[in-house]
């Protein structure tokens, strides 16, 4: 018995999505996979990937998160008892990296416990809804005021365009693309990002239009993936890191990881997530990834390569 809760890197959108504007996201298949172990008095996870060893109500935000988690689980009719158990998790995607590493978990850790206790309800066709606003009680004592994008994209998989209250609308890439994500390194809270850029979007207008354009340019991203055209869509990620680097949401790190991705021969490349570190991600043809992940490999911490595909 497993639980799976995919990662998601975002293509287009990032900090234009808290203000309502869609965003163009991929998901980082299978990020999570969660194992049933034995029974134990209350929910003990082990994440060793991630260094992470925690229990439903110990203190600090993954104890608070999983409590969460674990309230909203019963709210919705999982039977408490269920909770009574010790899970082990393989993380394929590294943590507060800006690749959706807690919504993929708590996805990872519902549909588990969901199979464990043959809960229907979020087993069956159409659960995706339901498990998505569980998974929002966890995200929010991580994020604070999220856009609800990680937890979609954690539930459903495949890519396509998220837009707040409309959610996740799945599409099919016109041909099929590879991402390479790559990690530089640790980042700060995302919330604390999100407010660097509420202040400077609140001081300037040229920041607004960078905010502004950033939405627009997901929204011409998802017509460009449709069509197939992954030259101009890597040239709207390059886009969307200049804008990126404007709010001072880019590090050192993070360009010269562009850069090599770029050098290496990537359509595109952008740090991805709230950004002060964490991940880029880069966008190639299917087959021409390699050699922008070795470039990768020599710089960072991990490197991962992912289809950009529709569901399957
Ligand atoms: O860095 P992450 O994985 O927390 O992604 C944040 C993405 C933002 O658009 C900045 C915030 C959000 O809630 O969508």
């Amino acid at each position: 018995m497993s639980g799976v809760g995919h990662g998601k890197a975002i293509l287009l959108g990032e900090h234009a999505v808290v203000e309502g504007a869609p965003a163009l996201v991929s998901a980082l298949p299978e990020g999570v996979i969660v194992e049933a172990g034995p029974g134990a008095p209350r929910l003990e996870i082990e994440v060793p990937g991630w260094s992470m060893h925690v229990r439903n109500g110990d203190p600090g935000l993954p104890g608070e998160a999983l409590a969460a988690l674990c309230a909203a689980l019963v709210e919705d009719g999982l039977p408490p008892e269920a909770l009574e158990v010790k899970l082990s998790v393989e993380a394929r995607i590294p943590d507060r990296a800006g690749v959706g590493s807690s919504a993929a978990l708590a996805v990872g850790l519902a549909r588990a416990l969901a199979e464990r206790a043959e809960y229907a309800p979020l087993l069956e066709e159409g659960a995706d809804a339901r498990l998505e606003a569980i998974v929002a009680a966890s995200e929010a004592v991580f994020h604070g005021r999220a856009s609800g994008v990680d937890a979609a994209v954690a539930v459903h998989g495949g890519v396509g365009l998220f837009q707040p209250g409309r959610g996740f609308s799945p599409l099919t890439p016109g041909v099929p693309a590879s991402l390479v994500v790559a990690h530089t390194g640790p980042k700060p809270p995302t919330r604390e990002a999100v407010e660097h850029v509420r202040q400077r979007c609140r001081a300037s207008a040229e920041a607004r239009r960078a905010l502004q354009r950033l939405g627009d340019l997901a929204e011409a991203g998802e017509e460009l993936l449709r069509a197939g055209d992954l030259r101009a869509l890597g040239e709207a990620m390059d886009e969307a890191q200049h804008h990126l680097a404007f709010f001072d949401l880019s590090t050192p790190d993070l360009d010269a990881a562009v850069a090599a991705a770029r050098a290496a021969g990537a359509l595109g490349a952008k740090l991805t997530g709230a950004g002060g570190g964490g991940c880029i991600v880069a966008l190639c043809p299917v087959g021409e990834e390699r050699p922008v992940a070795e470039s990768l490999e020599r710089r960072c911490p991990w490197v991962g390569s992912f289809p950009c595909e529709e569901k399957r």
